[in-house]
């Protein structure tokens, strides 16, 4: 039997910090606040009752009473805001729906902002592809592309109808090259200097939307690989973010948020506004799906996933456990 070398005592003892709970709250780096949560919504036309999306359990299409319930609740839970998806009962190629002052988004934005006042800060999704019949996020070309710049000057008029409605911020989604620049020119020209633009500005062509496309009936064939950016590229993702605040962006998002929270890090870094991230339908769906099978406790995974996104360094957080989180944070 050989001696056991003598067990040096440690000098320094990190788990001091770790003994109690009021311990470790206080010398947390990290917190989650309920005001820096925006709850994304979908509201569908020409529904009387909300309609569960199989993909993504706890989460709706609203009808339009269901809808104005669940932003009353967001206020009264003091979140940051409400992110506003429409899904339109027609699509066409052009996405009409999308700049009818009638259209499904354009009412919600005007009925939102009419229930809740100043309490949440209303935000709106700028893209076209909940409102075309291809399901791309821009107008076509005669060879079936996306047409950047044909697209740009239809999201100029989404702006402008989404500002008409009373929107507070308008989250342009698309990544076509120059959209902030058009749709803040088009805002400004229009007096709406005060309607702020949350840009999706490193938005990277994931196999995390997939629920996403269920909860916006999509019609998508194929991908969005020629607009939204290489899941391989993380300073293109900063190079864009850097593009958009030169644009005009008052605040700009990394989306997804869990795979790339390496960028989120790197845009906080280098840019002065605020950063967003948007915790997508994806990695919603991947910790419902392990807790309904009992293979993760599902409010610690909750809890754990955003303040990994708040610690990467994202100031703001899209999620669809934005009042969930509320509720918990306040126990
Ligand atoms: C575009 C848009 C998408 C999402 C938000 N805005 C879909 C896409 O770009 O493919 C995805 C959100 C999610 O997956 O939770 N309108």
């Amino acid at each position: 039997m050989s001696e056991l070398p003598e067990i040096k005592r440690p000098l320094l003892r990190p788990r001091r910090l770790r003994t109690t709970p009021a311990l470790r709250r206080m010398v947390a780096e990290t917190s989650v606040e309920p005001q820096q949560l925006v709850l994304p919504v979908f509201i569908r036309e020409g529904l009387d009752e909300p309609r569960p999306i199989g993909s993504m359990p706890g989460v709706v299409q609203h009808s339009r009473s269901s809808l104005l319930a669940a932003v009353d609740e967001a206020a009264e839970l003091g979140l940051g805001g409400v992110m506003l998806f429409g899904i339109p009962e027609h699509k066409d190629a052009e996405g009409s729906g999308a700049t009818d002052p009638s259209g499904v988004l354009n009412l919600a934005i005007t009925d939102v902002v009419a229930e809740v006042g100043d309490a949440l800060t209303v935000m709106s999704d700028l893209c076209l592809d909940e409102f075309t019949d291809h399901g791309h996020c821009g107008v076509l070309d005669a060879q079936g592309q996306v047409d950047n710049d044909r697209t740009l000057a239809r999201y100029a008029e989404m702006a402008l109808a989404h500002a008409a409605a009373g929107v507070d911020m308008v989250g342009p989604s698309g990544m076509m090259d120059g959209q902030v620049r058009v749709v803040r020119e088009a805002l400004d020209a229009a007096e709406h200097t005060d309607v702020s633009i949350l840009a999706y500005s490193a938005k990277y062509a994931s196999a995390f939307f997939g629920p996403f496309r269920e909860a916006v009936d999509s019609s998508l064939q194929g991908d969005r690989r020629t607009y939204q950016q290489d899941p391989a590229n993380a300073r293109e993702g900063v190079r864009e973010a850097l593009l958009d605040v030169a644009e005009g962006a008052d605040i700009v998002m990394v989306k997804p948020a869990l795979a790339y929270l390496d960028v989120v890090r790197a845009v906080r870094d280098a840019v002065d506004v605020p950063v967003a991230a948007y915790n997508i339908s994806g990695e919603y769906a991947m910790v419902e799906a392990a807790a309904a099978h009992g293979w993760i406790d599902r409010e610690a995974a909750i809890l754990e996933t955003l303040t990994s996104i708040r610690r990467a360094g994202a100031d703001v957080v899209l999620t669809y456990w934005a009042a969930e989180a509320a509720r918990l944070l306040r126990r």
